[in-house]
């Protein structure tokens, strides 16, 4: 851009040179947004109910809704009461949920992540029971299903790549087994979305798509998900194999990554902290992109809230207006269900 007397030279995107005249008299920006009518016709951002994805936690026992403490309005449900709960996000018109589960026990080698009685395995079937169309999406991790809660097999201190392999492998079968429509690798494990992409097809699950946590980043706030999910490493943390949250071109080379390996959906997470990535990802890659607006960035939001320090409603219409806006085209949230009853409001 460069200044010539009162003229303005800008390089267009396309590298073409646009002279616009400053006249002040022409820069009447609020012409647009002097109503409600005229601010819509000229909004370019819409969030609407089918962009999300909503989380679900399953526990065992019977008849619970236990509330997340960490995570206000958030629970955890037994498979009892899933029926009720899955039909109540469909009638609200989310199109799609993410399992989590929490197994009766855990042991070193993440067993319970693939049996084929495990409780993920039996929440998409009885999903699928309820509401055949809901699109079944499934996190395919073993923190939850390990005694030492870290994310594959661990050796001398070292959670080891190439063995964890297999068995997250085995853990995206058994899913897709019972019915998952999206397997979602979060374990970060180098070649994981291979991995389960070979062993699918090689069992007739070519229709099973796979969603890469792509660029998943090692942060604080996973918090409140490992209350919900009983997921904390016992020892350690998890940075060994997951993000370090200062590199940004290296996000890229692990969306590429899942990409060339198979992904079908790629993924930013979490969401609000980086949005420059999400927005680097959307110009750079075709594929769909998620972004994970993850359990921390849940709880701040609603702990403000509760202390009546901000409007609630409006800062989460704001922050996923924001996280599309960066050019995600598919948002999870465990604000899913409330956004669904709020543009069900204003469309009536
Ligand atoms: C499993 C997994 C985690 C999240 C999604 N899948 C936790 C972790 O990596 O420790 C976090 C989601 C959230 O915070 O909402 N590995």
């Amino acid at each position: 851009m460069g200044s010539h007397g009162n003229l303005n030279i800008f390089v267009g995107k396309f590298g073409l040179k646009e002279e616009i005249m400053i006249d002040p008299s022409m820069m009447r920006f609020r012409r647009l947004r002097r109503s409600l009518a005229i601010r819509e016709l000229t909004n370019e951002t819409r969030l609407s109910i089918e962009d999300f994805i909503c989380p679900i936690f399953v526990i065992h026992g019977t008849n619970i809704k236990q509330e997340i403490s960490p995570m206000p309005g958030y629970f955890q449900f037994s498979l009892d009461r899933l029926p009720e709960e899955v039909q109540e996000i469909w009638d609200l018109g989310i199109k799609a949920i993410l399992f989590f589960g929490l197994p009766e026990s855990k042991d070193s080698l993440g067993t319970g992540a693939y049996s084929e009685k495990g409780i993920v395995q039996e929440a998409i079937r009885i999903a699928k029971q309820t509401v055949p169309e809901i699109v079944v999406i499934t996190d395919v991790c073993l923190c939850e299903y390990t005694d030492h809660g870290h994310c594959g097999i661990v050796e001398n201190g070292e959670v080891l790549n190439d063995s964890t392999l297999e068995v997250l492998a085995k853990v995206a079968l058994s899913h897709a087994r019972a019915g998952a429509d999206i397997v979602a690798p979060s374990a970060m494990m180098d070649g994981q979305v291979r991995a389960i992409r070979n062993k699918l097809d090689a069992n007739d699950f070519t229709q099973t798509a796979i969603l890469g946590y792509s660029a998943k980043f090692s942060s604080s706030f996973y918090g409140p998900f490992r209350v919900a999910a009983d997921s904390a490493p016992m020892s350690g943390d998890r940075r060994s194999y997951q993000m370090n949250f200062g590199n940004a071109r290296e996000a890229l080379r692990e969306i590429q990554a899942d990409l060339s390996e198979g992904a079908d959906i790629i993924m930013v997470k979490p969401a609000l902290s980086y949005l420059d990535l999400i927005s680097r990802a959307r110009n750079e890659f075709l594929a769909p992109l998620c972004a994970y607006n993850v359990s921390g960035e849940y709880s701040m939001v609603k702990a403000g809230g509760q202390l009546g320090w901000l409007n609630e409603k409006q800062i989460i219409l704001e922050l996923l207006t924001s996280i599309k806006r960066a050019g995600a085209d598919i948002i999870i949230s465990y604000h899913a269900k409330e956004v669904a009853k709020w543009l069900r409001e204003s469309r009536d």
